[in-house]
């Protein structure tokens, strides 16, 4: 019994040794023999992820405000995490980092964040983002979306019908969430030819909106915990609306767009023309020249709900932003409008893009600022 005892006690030292050797050694490697251990930067940050997790998860995001002090103190390169570099100075990444290297991979780290690493923007190796972005970039050239200019415009119409209606009511209308309504309404015909139809809906969705931003804040665990997000997926919807009821809209969501696509490849002889003859971003990917394995049901949903995403709270917020401060800069405000009431004279009437694409101060050419 006694020898016994001493063999499990020797066990548990051996664990607790073995433990600490190895943190001592990664410590130490992170601190001072990395290759990344000669740049300035807190050392609490060179040491451990958790000072990244701390402020983007506790303090919701606020790391890229600590990046900006850090820059401040330390100088434009700094170290933030044991892994990665911030370098704030535009002409040194250009001209010394890009060009010493055109073919770079993406930081695998930053790609985990939502567990879809199939699709274009988190692609880590150059080349299968080149490959992936060719039939992506030809979807949204300017004469493709110029096919959807009639539906822009119809929802442009919507969304000033619905701003209209406010007009003489005591009712505030919410315009951040109004515009990202326009804006997801507009991708989701463009790319999934199914409008989600928000800007119909009477309080301008804010629980869809809520469940977005909380899949965007997800994304902070993600980075940091990458199988956590995976995980999720693959958990019963009852315990997920347990543990964030918001995040189960947007599943669905998601889910929806896997069942479009899974249609969509299920299909043995190439794809179905659209009713109204305008193909969807699946469509296109399906169809374009790139090899069998890239076109599996999970690569091109991962694809299109990316895009959903990419296109609809990044324009929303910054017609948001630009509505802030035109509002807040009079003088600003008042030029644009003269603008456009000398250009375009009938308000009741949504222009065309090859009108608006004309206006000077409209799309910010620096002479006429
Ligand atoms: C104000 C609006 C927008 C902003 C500020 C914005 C910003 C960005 C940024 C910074 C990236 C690069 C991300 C990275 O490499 O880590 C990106 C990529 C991308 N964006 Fe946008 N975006 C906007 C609107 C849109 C819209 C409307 C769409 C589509 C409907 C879109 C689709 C994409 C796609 C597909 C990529 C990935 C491209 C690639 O990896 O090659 N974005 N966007």
């Amino acid at each position: 019994m006694a020898s016994l005892g001493t063999s499990s006690t020797l066990g548990v030292w051996a664990v607790v040794v073995s433990c600490l050797t190895l943190l001592i050694t990664g410590a130490t490697y992170r601190l001072y023999l990395g290759p990344l251990a000669k740049f300035p930067g807190p050392r609490l940050a060179a040491l451990t992820s958790w000072y990244e997790f701390y402020y983007n998860y506790f303090e919701r995001g606020r790391f890229t405000w600590k990046i900006k002090e850090l820059h401040a103190h330390y100088g434009p390169i700094v170290r933030i995490n044991p892994h990665e570099l911030s370098i704030d100075d535009p002409d040194f990444l250009l001209d010394e980092v890009f060009a010493f290297k055109s073919k770079l991979d993406r930081y695998e780290g930053a790609t985990k964040h939502f567990a879809m690493s199939d699709a274009t923007v988190f692609t880590v190796s150059h080349d299968l983002h080149k490959l992936r972005r060719g039939p992506l970039a030809s979807f949204f050239s300017r004469s493709m979306v110029s096919q959807s200019e009639d539906l822009i415009r119809n929802k442009v119409g919507k969304l000033c019908s619905r701003i209209t209606g406010f007009q003489g009511t005591e009712q505030p209308i919410d315009l951040s969430l109004a515009f990202r309504c326009l804006t997801t309404d507009v991708v989701t015909q463009h790319v999934l030819s199914k409008s989600y139809g928000l800007l119909s809906t009477p309080d301008f969705s804010p629980a869809w909106f809520e469940a977005v931003r909380e899949s965007g804040e997800f994304a902070v665990v993600g980075k940091h915990f990458p199988w956590l997000v995976p995980l999720m997926k693959d958990l019963p919807r009852w315990l997920i609306r347990r543990l964030n009821p918001k995040m189960v809209r947007y599943m669905a969501k998601s889910e929806a767009i896997q069942e479009q696509v899974a249609g969509l490849v299920d299909e043995e002889s190439g794809t179905k023309k659209l009713q109204d003859g305008r193909e969807t971003l699946l469509h296109h990917l399906y169809r374009s020249d790139l090899p069998p394995s890239e076109k599996t049901a999970s690569r091109l949903s991962h694809e299109g709900i990316v895009v959903v995403g990419a296109g609809s709270e990044t324009a929303g917020i910054a017609m948001s932003f630009s509505t802030f401060h035109l509002l807040d800069n009079p003088d600003k405000l008042s030029k644009l409008r003269n603008e456009l009431v000398r250009a375009l004279p009938d308000p009741e009437v949504i222009p065309e893009w090859k009108e608006v694409e004309k206006l000077p101060y409209l799309v910010g050419d620096s002479m006429s600022s």
